[in-house]
């Protein structure tokens, strides 16, 4: 059977982004066939909702996932369970893909891009496995509402035994593919939720983390060690919300968040969803201006992770490097590239 790859764009400069990924993909595997539909605002303008069921029930049944970015000033008075955003939350939770993905790592080409010092990011290499279908941003009760008289705003930060479970054999899995290094993150000093997420780190290393190195460190304290000694970090586990916002930390070591992709894994043989770390970028969409990259080398992920095609893959992150030693650069980067010329600049380099 064909292999299936479905584009969902988005909005902003989602759909920008993943037509050069698209371009991409079919000179370098013209067998893939590729698909596209709505989500996040584009899929409300068209449906009412920013997820179809139907949409869904593709991305199922598709080899892999691609996915732009969704959101938007357009749809900030929006009701929030119609917001983009929770479509593409829908997508996650729909596809289950509990292990996100977030590789750092600074291209040789890049490393005057960084706003950290040369020697502190040269040779930069580290993944970001986030848990991604829990935590704080599905846990119920949730809400905003009124009680005695005082008006309230609340979340449920809340993990089960096997979620943890799950993304850690993950994280010593890919662990032991690299340095073999693991750093849990956590508020275990404040949160039940993050000393529970603690000790289930602790008893999966037992059962599941051999030949893996354990080390814990609060959330607060990795922060800061991303931005003093990021190179100390092999693979960095953090639930849902520290992932979120340790990966946009990260992204800026390598030069900028246009140039990293991330891949959310579910279940073997069940399809993974690619999509850059970066958003819609309201203030840049429309101008054919931004990077290509992180969704070229979501692809790339994809190419990797989903589709079986590792050589394909190599050859892409080989000629994206390429591109950029040939002084390749988007406005981002400090250069003057189109988005569609960046993704030339790849296409050429494969
Ligand atoms: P953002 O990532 O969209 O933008 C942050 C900054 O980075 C902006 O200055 C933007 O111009 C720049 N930037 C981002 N991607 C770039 C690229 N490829 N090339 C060049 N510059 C790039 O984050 P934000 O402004 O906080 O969010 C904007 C919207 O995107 C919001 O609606 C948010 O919810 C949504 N968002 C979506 C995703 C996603 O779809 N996965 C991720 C993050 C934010
Ligand atoms: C991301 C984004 C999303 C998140 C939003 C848009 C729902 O910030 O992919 O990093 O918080 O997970
Ligand atoms: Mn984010």
């Amino acid at each position: 059977m064909k292999q299936t790859l479905l584009l969902l764009p988005g909005d902003g400069i989602g759909p920008e982004v993943v037509a050069q990924a698209r371009r991409i993909a079919e000179a370098l595997v013209p067998d893939v066939q590729i698909e596209e539909g709505l989500v996040g605002g584009a899929s409300f303008d068209a449906h009412g909702t920013p997820l179809t069921d139907e949409t869904l029930d593709r991305a199922r049944k598709a080899s892999a996932v691609l996915l732009g970015a969704v959101g938007g000033p357009r749809w900030t008075a929006t009701a929030r369970d119609k917001r983009p955003e929770a479509g593409l939350l829908a997508l996650r939770k729909g596809l289950d893909v509990f292990a996100n993905l977030r590789p750092a790592f600074c291209f040789p080409a890049l490393v005057d891009a960084s706003s950290l010092k040369k020697d502190r990011v040269e040779g930069l290499d580290l993944m970001i496995v986030r848990e991604l279908t829990g935590g704080v941003y599905f846990g119920q009760p949730r809400g905003i509402d009124e009680e005695g008289g005082l008006r309230r705003g609340y979340d449920t930060a809340i993990y089960t035994h096997p979620e943890v479970e799950r993304v850690a054999r993950i994280a010593f899995d890919i662990a032991r593919g690299r340095n073999g290094r693991v750093t849990s993150v956590e508020k275990s000093n404040v949160m039940e939720s993050g000393l529970f997420w603690r000790q289930e780190v602790t008893l999966a290393h037992a059962e599941l983390g051999a030949g893996v190195e354990l080390a814990h460190m609060y959330a607060d304290a990795c922060a800061m060690e991303l931005v003093r000694a990021p190179k100390q970090f092999d693979v960095i586990l953090a639930d849902n919300l520290f992932g979120d916002i340790l990966s946009d930390a990260a992204a800026m070591l390598t030069g900028s968040i246009g140039m990293l992709p991330s891949a959310s894994l579910g279940a073997p043989g069940t399809p993974g969803l690619y999509e850059p770390v970066h958003g819609s970028a309201p203030d840049i969409a429309g101008q054919g201006i931004a990077n290509p990259c992180a969704a070229i080398l979501s692809l790339e992920m994809a190419l990797r992770w989903s589709l079986g095609k590792e050589k394909a893959a190599d050859t892409l992150l080989a000629a994206v490097g390429k591109a950029l030693d040939r002084g390749a650069r988007t406005r981002d980067l400090g250069g003057d590239l189109s988005t569609r010329a960046m993704a030339d600049a790849v296409l050429n380099a494969l």
